[in-house]
């Protein structure tokens, strides 16, 4: 495995993966690795190893700024380069993409006199973006659309790989390939969970004792909500109010950022649940917001 810092190096290690015949997949992360990360990193292995002449696995470890809003955690997010590189040679992949914010944002060189500041398109997905996390969070995701296009493009991969984790950004990257014609296969991965129940992620290290404990209430009211929706329970705010009530009830800490019950893929809020539905939340305690989600009505 090899670790390189710049888009001109990655794009030599592609092009002569490419030139052997081999299939390229790509996970996107920011790093902070845990065990979501790593079962997309070995479906793509996986995915790569189907090809007759060998596949060639990419992962990207890139804190991206522009996703980050004011008041946001870039500064304390979670940074672990080395634990990180372990745990890719572990799960063999080829190669690290981790760039600094100048190599991605700032151009040294080219036809714009390489003035050194940040680039001035940016690519942002409309209504799928205005909902769910985008009302809290409006500049987000331009700002992953932006970064996963321009690693897409520096990368130039067979196939990418994004968990369910985030529901709301998979639905987003996914389209934004299909209108720009990006010809990259976006696949999308289950949910990892730690034993309790509670879906991994980076953002859980923010968590008190506590508040860990209450976490767990999010995946337990989707639970609960996707039981009383395959059981027939036909009004999509029946459903919400009581997911309210069991979130109250059992993370006191928490405040809820949204509850939403909506088509898998408009994103649109349903009034009714008789077509499969996903079910969304968000919820912050203290410094760390957390989401999950679940599919419900495939009955
Ligand atoms: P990050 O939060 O590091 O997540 C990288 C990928 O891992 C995303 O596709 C995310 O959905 C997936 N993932 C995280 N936790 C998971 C879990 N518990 N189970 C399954 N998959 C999980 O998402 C980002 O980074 C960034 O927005 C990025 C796409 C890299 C653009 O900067």
């Amino acid at each position: 495995m090899e670790i390189v810092n710049t888009i001109n190096e990655v794009r030599q290690k592609v092009a002569q993966a490419r030139s052997a015949g081999k299939r390229i997949t790509f996970v996107p992360t920011m790093g902070a690795l845990h065990a979501g990360h790593v079962s997309l990193i070995d479906e793509a292995r996986a995915s790569a190893d189907k090809c007759v002449d060998g596949g060639f696995v990419v992962v990207s470890i890139f804190v991206n700024p522009t996703q980050f809003g004011p008041g946001e955690d870039l500064a304390s997010y979670p940074r672990t380069l080395e634990a990180d590189s372990k745990l890719c040679d572990e799960h063999r992949v080829d190669l690290i993409f981790a760039p600094s914010a100048e190599e991605m944002y700032s151009r040294k060189l080219g036809p714009f006199g390489g003035d050194g500041s940040a680039g001035l398109t940016t690519v942002s997905v409309a209504k799928l973006t205005e909902t769910l996390c985008g009302r809290t969070r409006p500049t987000h995701f331009a700002g992953v659309c932006t970064v996963v296009a321009k690693l897409f493009n520096i990368v130039l991969p067979n196939e990418a790989f994004f968990g369910a984790k985030d529901f709301q950004q998979a639905t987003v990257i996914r389209r934004m390939a299909y209108d720009l014609n990006i010809p990259v296969d976006i696949r999308v991965c289950p949910i990892v969970r730690e034993s309790d129940g509670l879906a991994m992620s980076s953002r859980n290290a923010y968590l008190s004792a506590e508040h860990r404990n209450q976490a767990v209430a999010l995946h337990g009211a989707l639970k609960m909500a996707a039981k009383l929706i395959d059981a027939g329970q036909p009004q999509a705010t029946t459903v919400i109010n009581e997911i309210k009530k069991y979130i109250s009830e059992n993370a006191p800490a928490g405040e809820i950022d949204y509850v939403q019950i909506v088509d898998p893929d408009t994103l649109e809020d349903v009034q009714t649940t008789d077509k499969p539905v996903q079910i969304l939340v968000a919820v912050k305690f203290a410094g760390a917001r957390l989401i999950d989600n679940m599919r419900a009505g495939n009955k």
